[in-house]
């Protein structure tokens, strides 16, 4: 058991040792700093705040490469994909139209979905010709800028999972065009087994009938 004395001296000697703890502090707060975007004597254009060199790009934000970035090639809607599909990204592709394309376009892409039936502005098809045979550039695009009535996810969707959406949507439009003669058997095979399933996949009936059904809008 502990006398009086021992634990009277553990109390002084933590007393002592926060007071000069204190006192580290105090120092701290008392010491000269600047204020971000603060007022100086010392500078002639009495900011704090130093400029920045002229043309200073901020690490990671050139974001130079105009097809990763803007979907363009020469000027033109990229044909192409600025890094190769895989398995993975098409998956993360489909969660993310899942979250942002599929409330307005319909899980199959028809332009039914759960926004529009509810007075949003119906979107064409994607199974209509002209964006069955828009470039990966031109979607990327839409994502990226936004068209019409439809606002832009630039802000919402980063640009590696807008590309994965754009995959997505083009395999979605693959999957709606494609005639069972060009299957090979064994593909046609599963098909069917699905279907006997009472599969629900994307595959099957042209969505909803709703190809060519909207007004065809051009392209801007
Ligand atoms: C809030 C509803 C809404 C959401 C969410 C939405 N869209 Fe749209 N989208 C529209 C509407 C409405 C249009 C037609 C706009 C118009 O013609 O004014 C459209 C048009 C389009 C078009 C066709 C452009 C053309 O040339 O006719 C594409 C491609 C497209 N959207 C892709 C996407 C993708 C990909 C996503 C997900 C990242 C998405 N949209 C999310 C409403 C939406």
């Amino acid at each position: 058991m502990k006398s009086f004395h021992q634990s009277g001296l553990v109390v002084l000697s933590a007393l002592v040792g926060a007071l000069a703890l204190a006192g580290c502090r105090q120092d701290m707060h008392d010491q000269p700093k600047y204020k971000a975007a603060g007022y100086s004597e010392f500078f002639a254009d009495h900011r704090n705040n130093r400029p920045l060199v002229p043309n200073t790009v901020a690490r990671g934000r050139l974001n130079e490469d105009d097809h990763l970035y803007r979907g363009k090639i020469d000027g033109k809607d990229a044909e192409s994909y600025p890094f190769p599909i895989t398995a993975d990204i098409l998956q993360r592709g489909r969660e993310r139209f899942a979250i942002y394309c599929q409330p307005c376009h319909s899980p199959q892409g028809d332009g039914n979905g759960i926004v529009v039936q509810r007075g949003m502005k119906r979107p064409p098809s994607w199974h209509i010709e002209r964006l069955q045979k828009a470039p990966p550039g031109y979607i990327f695009g839409v994502i990226t800028n936004g068209f019409g009535a439809m606002y832009d996810y630039s802000e919402r969707i980063k640009v590696e999972d807008r590309w994965a959406i754009v995959a997505y949507v083009q395999t979605l439009q693959a999957s709606q065009n494609t005639k069972a003669e060009e299957l090979t058997p064994a593909e046609r095979q599963k098909l069917t087994a699905a279907a006997a399933m009472g599969h629900e996949g994307t595959g099957g009936t042209k969505a909803g009938g709703a190809a060519g059904a909207h007004d065809e809008k051009k392209p801007h």
